[in-house]
C-alpha cells in the first residue's frame, strides 16, 4: 500500500473478526513501528502485546472494575477532555457520527453503556498492544515520541490487512496489568491499541471522521 494512501485510509476500527493475529505479524508490525523518530534517539517506547486467553482475562478484570463503579486511575491523562469551543464541537461531531451509524439514540442509556464497555473490552479485538514508558523519563517528555510510534503501528498494521483503534480506554485501570501481567510500577501505561482483522459489516466501520481543512490550521509566514 502506498504511504499516502495508507495515511488517508487509516481510520479507527471498533469491531473485529475472531481470527487471531499471528504473533510473528504483531512482532513485524512492532519492529517496523520502532523506526519512529524519538528525541535524541531515546526510543522511550515499550510494548505489551496481549492476545488469546490472557487478553480475555484482562477484559474480564477490566469489566469487573468498570461495573463495580471503581474510579479510573490512569498512569497519565493522555486525553484532555475538551469542555468548550471548537474542540468540544469536534468531539460531539464524532459522537454523533458514531451513534448515528450504530443507531444509538441519545436517551438510550443502556446502549450507550454497551458502547462504552466495548471500548474498555478493546472492542473484542483478538489482540491489544499497550504502549508503556519508563517513569524515569517524566510525564510529558516521551509523549511526542510515543505518538510517532503509535501512528507507525496503525499504518504498518494496514499492510497486513489489520485494523486498529488507538484507545486510552484500554489503560484506564493500569493496576490490572500490574497485577495480572507483572508490569512493574516503574512503567507508565500510556495508551492501548486494539488490533485485529476488521469486521467489515460493523456499522461504525463505514464512518469517516471529519477533518478541519489544513488551511484553517496553518499560519503562513512569508
Ligand atoms: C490519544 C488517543 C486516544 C483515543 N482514545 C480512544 C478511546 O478511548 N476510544 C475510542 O473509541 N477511540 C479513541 N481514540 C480514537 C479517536 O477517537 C479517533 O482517532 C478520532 O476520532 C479520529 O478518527 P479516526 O481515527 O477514525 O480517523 C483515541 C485516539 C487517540 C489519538
Amino acid at each position: 500500500m502506498e504511504l499516502i494512501e495508507a495515511i488517508q485510509k487509516r481510520r479507527s476500527v471498533r469491531a473485529f473478526t475472531d481470527t487471531p493475529v499471528p504473533k510473528n505479524i504483531i512482532m513485524e508490525i512492532l519492529s517496523i513501528a520502532c523506526r519512529a523518530p524519538s528525541a535524541m534517539n531515546t526510543q522511550p517506547w515499550e510494548f505489551v502485546a496481549v492476545t488469546g486467553e490472557k487478553l480475555n482475562q484482562m477484559r474480564a478484570a477490566i469489566m469487573e472494575k468498570l461495573k463495580s463503579g471503581a474510579p479510573i486511575v490512569p498512569d497519565h491523562l493522555v486525553v484532555s477532555w475538551p469542555n468548550e469551543g471548537v474542540y468540544k464541537d469536534r468531539q460531539i461531531n464524532l459522537a454523533k457520527q458514531l451513534f448515528k451509524a450504530m443507531d444509538i439514540p441519545r436517551e438510550d442509556k443502556e446502549k450507550r453503556a454497551w458502547w462504552l464497555e466495548r471500548g474498555f473490552r478493546f472492542f473484542d479485538a483478538p489482540a491489544a498492544i499497550i504502549i508503556a514508558t519508563d517513569k524515569i523519563l517524566g510525564e510529558a517528555g516521551p509523549l511526542l515520541d510515543l505518538g510517532a510510534v503509535m501512528q507507525n503501528i496503525c499504518l504498518a498494521a494496514m499492510q497486513f490487512g489489520l485494523g486498529t483503534c488507538i484507545e486510552d480506554q484500554g489503560v484506564l485501570y493500569p493496576e490490572i496489568f500490574r497485577e495480572q501481567a507483572g508490569i512493574p510500577a516503574t512503567k507508565r501505561l500510556m495508551i492501548a491499541i486494539a488490533l485485529g482483522y476488521p469486521d467489515q459489516d460493523f456499522p461504525a466501520k463505514q464512518i469517516r471522521s471529519e477533518r478541519e481543512p489544513a488551511e484553517n490550521m496553518t499560519t503562513w509566514l512569508e
